[in-house]
């Protein structure tokens, strides 16, 4: 359908000079739409578009802004007639956001309300959300479905998603003319197969995989598994790994049910398979050659010992799956960790 089943229609997508952003961009490019993108540069670098760019072909007109900036946000929406948002703005690091809830409510709240306010200046009622599987805290059965209460967690990320969550399901309650999806990410893994983008934390990976492979191309010493006294298959905790570009063409699928318009509703982006922290770790060693060190430490706080998704929501309403198995995921990651040993250029 490129561009003739549905006119090329443009997007902003705030914060997708990011991991799950960059490979959305590919994927909507692919399937025909017209993209405009923004980023604060934050926890991004201008080099992962210019990536993107090279993969498509394309040159997308981007705004390097911050959503809490709203002049900004309405010159960009006076330059372009967006058709959907695509939100992915925000801090993210885990262990940050409990010490500076100011920054990151601020940003990650402020920032979206900003945007939702800009957006209904400009009669722009259709937004797609990066939401999170850390909304459902400490899960209450297993697999999750949509069904599953968010009440917020522990997990001061987890909170943030669930607050966002909240408000928009509160806008869409009072203001019929709006049209969200709230997607729930599992646990975004892999690299899109050019090996051209892929996840570069800044700093230390907070996150396991992108550590793992930092181990394996050489650039950390080992990896410290946080528990393995669990009641697990290994006693390490258990997540559903979902593959980035699987997950990028849920994004497509959302928007496709989202043009027929959908008030508000939430999908799990989940694979539905579950696999331990070693596993992982054995995972790369096979897909890399190389090995990945590592040693036993005390569970974190607070940690998950296992999350992973009921599906059938998003295959049902979307007609959307994930498809990649374990093994092409982690040759995938390998492949972009060992190009980029050291991540994205850092030139501006
Ligand atoms: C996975 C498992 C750790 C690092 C993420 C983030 C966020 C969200 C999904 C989208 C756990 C263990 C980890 C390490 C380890 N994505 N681990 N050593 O905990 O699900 O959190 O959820 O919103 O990315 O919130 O994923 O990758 O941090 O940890 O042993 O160095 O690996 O204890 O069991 P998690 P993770």
């Amino acid at each position: 359908n490129k561009g003739t089943d549905f006119p090329p229609v443009r997007l902003h997508n705030g914060g997708e000079y990011g991991y799950v952003g960059t490979h959305t961009v590919v994927e909507l490019i692919e399937a025909g739409y017209i993209v405009v993108v923004m980023d604060n540069l934050a926890n991004a670098s201008m080099d992962s578009m210019r990536q993107v760019n090279e993969i498509t072909g394309k040159q997308m007109p981007t705004f390097s802004m911050d959503m809490l900036d709203k002049d900004a946000l309405r010159d960009l929406f006076k330059k372009h007639k967006i058709l959907c948002v695509m939100h992915f703005a925000g801090l993210k690091t885990l262990g940050v956001s409990c010490n500076k809830p100011f920054l990151y409510y601020k940003t990650n709240i402020g920032g979206t309300i900003s945007l939702l306010e800009v957006m209904k200046e400009f009669g722009v009622y259709n937004m797609i959300f990066s939401s999170s599987a850390t909304v459902f805290g400490s899960p209450s059965y297993l697999p999750i479905d949509e069904k599953q209460p968010v009440e917020g967690c522990t997990n001061h990320y987890g909170n943030i998603k669930y607050f966002i969550e909240e408000i928009i399901k509160d806008i869409c309650t009072a203001e019929k003319q709006w049209n969200v999806v709230l997607l729930r990410y599992f646990n975004p893994v892999g690299a899109h197969v050019s090996g051209k983008i892929g996840e570069d934390p800044q700093g230390v990976p907070n996150n396991l995989m992108p550590y793992v492979s930092q181990v394996a191309v050489g650039r950390l010493k080992e990896l410290t598994v946080y528990g393995d006294d669990y009641d697990t298959p290994d006693g390490t905790g258990v997540r559903d790994y979902i593959y980035v570009v699987d997950l990028a063409q849920g994004h497509v699928a959302a928007l496709k049910y989202l043009e027929k318009g959908c008030d508000c509703k939430m999908f799990n982006l989940g694979t539905g398979k579950s696999y331990c922290v070693i596993e992982m770790a054995k995972s790369i060693e096979t897909a890399s050659g190389k090995p990945v060190p590592y040693k036993i430490a005390g569970r974190c706080a607070d940690d998950i010992v296992s999350r992973y998704a009921d599906a059938s929501l998003a295959e049902k309403e979307l007609g959307w799956k994930a498809n990649l198995d374990l093994a092409k995921m982690c040759e995938d990651l390998w492949c972009w960790q060992s190009n980029n040993p050291t991540g994205f250029s850092t030139e501006s």
